[in-house]
């Protein structure tokens, strides 16, 4: 199999990392943020180059990249996979071809960055997890974008679980609350049907939260009981300019198709409990019928000696209970993460100027890079990746069986 080709450079000179993105919408815009500004704000071992994006649109993928700075445009992922000058394939398509795409890049010897969930089921994901582990030993690569562990606040929360601020855990309590389906009129947009998105609400921000879950407690979940529900099964087919939770309305603004009605068939909402190994009990709500909630996602953990509780509407704090301090005075602070010893913060702005979503995606960036350059596994690993769709399968079993206790296959 064909190693990642260097650029040339001078001799001594670190090669650029070549990248080469598909999708160029919601994510394809974060992810030229993260690839366009990282090396802007952080010393790097390796320079990100934005060497060719690609879409199917000859002039929508000419005009994004444009627009997010791309030197060239392919509109087949087979080419963009093919081109000499990529070093490193950043997926940032909807699930149905997350599989495809990176078997393909792996096989031709590329690093992968893949967006979540890694995949729309089990068994892509396992491939997916064989292929990157067999390119490990090539010095290949991969990792998936569960980004929200690089808001520096959750880093912080997780530096402290390990630490040990929290003691035994007993509770991680998580929410992920959306509202862009309210509208029975949103049309059936490609996130509603289950050949190409694997799964709803629960695929998409459910992933995020058992992700963000696990990786705050620094244990896995071992079985889940769940419900779901799809409130909405019938909707119109896009033919107007509304695409996603992007594009999507919020006040019954939406332009009714021509083209008739489809079946959803994802669900809308999913709730479920899980056991974690060492026995502390999690609960989880994804949901996009939160009427008013736009992207709210929070997690609250707590320990025998403490709390620890963050709220992505205000991602530049993060709150602390410390449960051994005297009862007089003890209670929830708030601590401000701007200060430049708290993750990510170091090469930012002076303490109090914060930070936002974007961001993100620029930890993102920074965290492979280092991980290729020093040739380390990134995480989360497609192994990870894999692990995280594994619960999920556990939710829909669950869900289909009455809510019964599910274990999740390891
Ligand atoms: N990390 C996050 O916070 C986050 C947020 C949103 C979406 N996502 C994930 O990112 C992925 C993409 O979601 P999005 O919101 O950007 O979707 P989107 O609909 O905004 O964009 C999808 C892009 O993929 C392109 N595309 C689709 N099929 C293609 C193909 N076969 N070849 C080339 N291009 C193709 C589309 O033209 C479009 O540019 C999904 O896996 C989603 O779950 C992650």
């Amino acid at each position: 199999m064909a190693q990642p080709q260097q650029s040339e450079g001078t001799e001594g000179e670190t090669p650029p990392l070549r990248v080469g993105m598909v999708g160029y919408a919601f994510m394809g815009a974060a992810h030229s943020q993260g690839w366009r500004t990282v090396g802007r704000v952080f010393d790097l071992p390796r320079r990100p180059v934005l060497a060719a994006i690609c879409g199917r649109d000859g002039a929508a993928v000419r005009a994004a990249a444009d627009r997010h700075g791309w030197a060239a445009a392919e509109t087949d992922w087979r080419a963009l996979i093919e081109r000499d000058d990529v070093d490193l394939v950043d997926i940032c398509t909807p699930g149905d071809s997350h599989a495809e795409i990176a078997l393909a890049a792996l096989a031709a010897g590329k690093h992968v960055l893949c967006e979540k969930p890694l995949a729309n089921t089990v068994e892509e994901a396992a491939a997916m997890t064989a292929a990157a582990e067999e390119a490990c030993g090539r010095g290949q690569l991969a990792m998936v974008g569960f980004n929200y562990r690089r808001v520096p606040a959750t880093a912080l929360a997780r530096r402290m679980v390990a630490e040990g601020r929290l003691g035994s855990l007993r509770h991680v309590r998580v929410t992920y609350l959306q509202d862009w389906l309210v509208d029975p009129e949103f049309p059936l947009t490609w996130r509603l049907r289950r050949e190409l998105a694997g799964s709803g609400a629960l695929g998409d921000l459910g992933a995020h939260i058992v992700d963000l879950a696990q990786h705050l407690a620094g244990e896995r979940l071992t079985g889940v009981s769940a419900l779901t529900e799809t409130f909405v099964r019938e909707r119109p087919l896009p033919g107007g300019p509304t695409s996603g939770p992007t594009s999507g309305p919020t006040g019954g603004l939406t332009a009714v198709s021509a083209l008739g009605t489809g079946q959803v068939t994802v669900d809308d909402a999913a709730l479920f409990t899980g056991r974690f190994a060492s026995g502390a009990l999690a609960s989880f709500e994804a949901t996009r019928y939160a009427t008013g909630r736009k992207n709210a996602l929070r997690i609250e953990l707590n320990g025998e000696r403490g709390s620890l509780a963050f709220d992505l509407e205000r991602l530049n704090e993060l709150s602390y209970h410390d449960g051994t301090e005297p009862g007089a005075h003890a209670g929830f602070r708030r601590i401000l993460v701007t200060q430049p010893d708290h993750p990510y913060l170091e090469a930012w702005w002076p303490p109090g100027h914060g930070l936002g979503y974007e961001h993100t995606f620029v930890h993102q960036a920074r965290d492979l890079i280092h991980a290729i350059a020093e040739g380390r596994r990134p995480e989360p690993s497609f192994a990870d990746g894999l692990q995280v769709q594994r619960v999920l399968a556990a939710v829909e079993e669950s869900a289909e069986k009455n809510s019964v206790y599910t274990p999740i296959a390891v």
